[in-house]
């Protein structure tokens, strides 16, 4: 029988240095104002020198794992969402499930920019309704400061670093992941892309001189398209008059059109959680929204059964609760 897939504990991490748009007016031509009318955000948080996508990973796994009461060695699955990955290959899910000890995992990374985070968790609630697996960790980890031209105002303030991670657990209870929505439009690619250091535009003298490896944007143009394709009629097809608690890729979060908001969500006003970061972990872990903290109050329940099951299947006493 296909089970639902509930999240039964969340981790985040930020990276402790902080640039502020005051800090961001020293680099480029731009002003706090500019930033905070078009974007919202605030601040942003980038990695210091020796922290990467897998540590900052590793960081909200284990938070994760602590919060589900899961033993590393139990997880089955690590899927790390990212467009900012430690190298194109190993893949920094493998360089986590090695760090965390979850040795009897399979672990893989997703590569969709801003839907990585939501693709993963699309992906982790497949495998355990299908039950392929019983569990999965899943995170969405970016380190977009290494990719920012520092020169251009038009995308250096935009991007920020850090990880979440949720561990998702199969469950018979009534609550879960009711429905993950994807679409992609893939001839809008030069949109938004970083175009050398891949097998097309090898990394060359040439490339790095002409910035190739940084991030380029068409910021009017993909606003439109995230707004388009999200507040389309019909989607999300089957959340059968639910709306509270939806996650967005972060694209979506930018301006919140209020074709879009109305449609599908109504969160997060404000700093660090409107930084780009591969998806929505940040603004769970916050669970300022009145309907985010709807959606934590259903995990936890929904948590709690899965623990109360697992207990059961390997005949250990019931826990007092934390
Ligand atoms: C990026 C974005 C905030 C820009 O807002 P915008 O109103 O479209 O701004 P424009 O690009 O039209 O630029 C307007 C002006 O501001 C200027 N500008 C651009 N960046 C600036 C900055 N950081 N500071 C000051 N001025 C800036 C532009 O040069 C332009 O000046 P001009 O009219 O003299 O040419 C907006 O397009 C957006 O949110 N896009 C979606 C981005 C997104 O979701 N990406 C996915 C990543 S996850």
């Amino acid at each position: 029988m296909a089970k639902n897939a509930v999240i039964t504990g969340w981790g985040f991490y930020a990276p402790s240095r902080v640039v502020t748009n005051f800090d961001m007016e020293k680099m480029v031509d731009t002003t706090d104002e500019w930033i905070t009318t078009r974007t919202g955000i605030k601040e942003r948080r980038f990695a210091s020198e020796g922290e990467t996508t897998s540590s900052m990973s590793l960081r909200a796994a284990r938070a994760a794992l602590e919060r589900a009461r899961m033993r590393p060695q139990d997880v089955q699955l690590v899927i790390v969402g990212t467009c900012s990955p430690d190298y194109i290959f190993p893949a920094t899910a493998c360089m986590v499930q090695n760090e965390l000890g979850a040795t009897r995992a399979g672990a893989f990374d997703i590569e969709a920019a801003c839907t990585s985070f939501v693709t993963a968790l699309g992906i982790a609630r497949g495998m355990i309704s299908s039950g392929t697996v019983q569990n999965a960790l899943v995170i969405g980890a970016e380190t977009l400061s290494r990719f920012l031209n520092f020169k251009d105002r038009t995308t250096c303030v935009l991007f920020g670093d850090g990880a979440g991670a949720v561990v998702v657990e199969a469950s018979n209870a009534s609550v879960g992941i009711e429905s993950v929505v994807l679409h992609s439009d893939g001839s809008k690619g030069e949109l938004l892309m970083v175009r050398a250091g891949g097998a097309k535009v090898p990394a060359t003298q040439q490339t790095l001189e002409q910035g190739q490896h940084f991030i380029t944007m068409e910021g009017g143009a993909v606003m439109k398209l995230a707004v388009k394709s999200m507040a389309a009629p019909g989607k999300p097809p089957d959340h059968r008059g639910r709306r509270e608690a939806t996650a967005l890729p972060d694209g979506a979060r930018v301006r919140e059109p209020p074709a879009v908001r109305e449609h599908l969500c109504r969160n997060d006003p404000d700093r660090h959680r409107r930084g780009r970061v591969a998806g929505a972990p940040p603004p769970w872990r916050q669970g300022t929204a009145r309907g985010v903290r709807r959606r934590l109050h259903l995990g936890r329940v929904g948590a709690r059964v899965v623990r109360a099951a697992r207990r059961r299947a390997s005949g250990l006493a019931a826990r007092p609760r934390a």
